[in-house]
């Protein structure tokens, strides 16, 4: 198979983290007669230094051009006093907004070899398996106006959550597709008791549930769903809900996993291409260590290959060489358990590219 992938390695530990996944690609490539043609594009805050903006024109068409995205992670503190239009996190959001990438997936599932990484009570979080689908183009990220400092003349600041009811409807139906290949059940997270775009969604989640009467749905407003998250994971299945909501509680979701550094994402269109990213961010803690996890961006590239290329025995491959080499006790700082090795990012790399090769193998 040819498949044409940009690959946006980003700020802080973008670079480090996006060069293990690549190195995975290319084993796959190498081991199942793939051609994965990679072209470098540049985004946030080194993409600002170069060239002025974010997300240069270039990097659009680049990923325009692709069959899919490969992203790191963006930002710094270094940007975060630029003004709102050179700040690293606009380039993102105008990457998404720009290939329409309106439903973000992020699956949480927690490795029974990591149930002693997390600071949760071993019986919570064991067998947890569920996914956010997180609106990624909509609501207060993207409403107008916004980014003002004053309220009629007074100072103040502004921003707007708006939803038009076609954003709401596509990515439920998007969270319904992916629940009937699950246990079949929604959870979708809102706060209709305040807000009215929530209780749009859920009307429009109603609305949409009849469509699908083998799939049951629930309502959950989002200070108890944040709260149920730590204390009863496993009623959750898919959850659904809007851009802010989900990305809070994707946040709180990975440490039932263990770490931030575990959750891979893909975004969706109805068109293609399909970016796929670790959750969490360019980590300018630890940048530069080579002692970030690279298992979230490893993962993710295990989706690229499922969902835009349906190349399953090999997504599946990534998938079994990550869950190997945390059964054998490899882990880098973050997800620390008992009689562990203790690894850097690029040790990490190599133990799990070692295990794809002896799995291949052993076929
Ligand atoms: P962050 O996700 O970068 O880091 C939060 C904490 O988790 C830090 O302690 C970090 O060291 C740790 N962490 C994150 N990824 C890790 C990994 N792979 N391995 C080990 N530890 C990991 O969030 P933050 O510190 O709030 O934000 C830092 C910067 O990243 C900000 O500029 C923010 O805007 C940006 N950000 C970008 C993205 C993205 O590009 N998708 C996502 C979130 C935050
Ligand atoms: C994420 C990040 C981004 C978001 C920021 C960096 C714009 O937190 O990908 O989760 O809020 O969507
Ligand atoms: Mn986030």
């Amino acid at each position: 198979m040819n498949k044409r992938i940009a690959v946006l390695p980003g700020d802080g530990i973008g670079p480090e983290i996006v060069a293990g996944a690549v190195r995975i690609l290319q084993t796959i490539e190498t081991l199942y007669g793939h051609q994965f043609e990679l072209t470098y594009a540049d985004i946030g805050g080194c993409a600002t230094d170069k060239t002025g903006t974010p997300l240069p024109n270039e990097t659009i068409t680049i990923c325009k051009n692709s069959d899919a995205i490969l992203l790191g992670a963006v930002g710094g503190p270094k940007w975060d006093s630029l003004p709102v239009e050179k700040r690293p996190e606009q380039g993102l959001l105008k990457i998404r907004k720009a290939l329409n990438l309106f439903a973000n997936l992020r699956p949480t599932t927690c490795y029974e070899s990591l149930a002693d990484s997390s600071p949760l009570k071993k019986d919570i979080i064991e067998g947890v398996d569920l996914i956010v689908v997180r609106e990624l183009t909509g609501g207060i990220y993207f409403g107008t106006p916004s980014e003002r400092r004053e309220i009629g003349g007074k100072p103040g600041a502004v921003d707007t959550l708006q939803y038009k009811n076609e954003e709401i409807e596509r990515v439920i139906e998007k969270a319904f597709e992916v629940a009937k290949t699950r246990s079949k059940k929604i959870t979708s997270v809102d706060k209709a008791n305040v807000l009215e775009t929530s209780r749009v969604w859920r009307e429009i989640a109603n609305q949409v549930a009849e469509k699908y009467p083998d799939v049951l749905l629930e309502h959950m407003l989002v200070d108890n769903a944040a709260m149920q998250l730590i204390r009863n994971p496993k009623q959750f299945d898919v959850i659904v809900t809007e851009n802010m909501f989900g990305d809070i509680l994707s946040d709180e979701a990975s440490v039932l996993t263990g770490s931030l550094g575990m959750l891979a994402s893909s975004s969706l269109s109805e068109e293609g291409p399909y970016l796929y990213e670790p959750i969490h961010g360019s980590a300018p803690d630890i940048a530069g260590e080579n002692i970030a996890n690279p298992l979230a961006t490893i993962l993710s590239t295990s989706m690229m290959l499922r969902l835009s290329f349906q190349l399953d025995k090999e997504a599946t491959v990534i998938e079994e060489a990550v869950n190997n080499v945390l059964n054998k006790g490899y882990r880098t700082r973050d997800i620390l358990s008992p009689n562990c090795k203790i690894v850097s990012t690029n040790e990490m790399v190599e133990a799990v590219n070692k295990e794809i090769f002896e799995l291949v193998a052993s076929t």
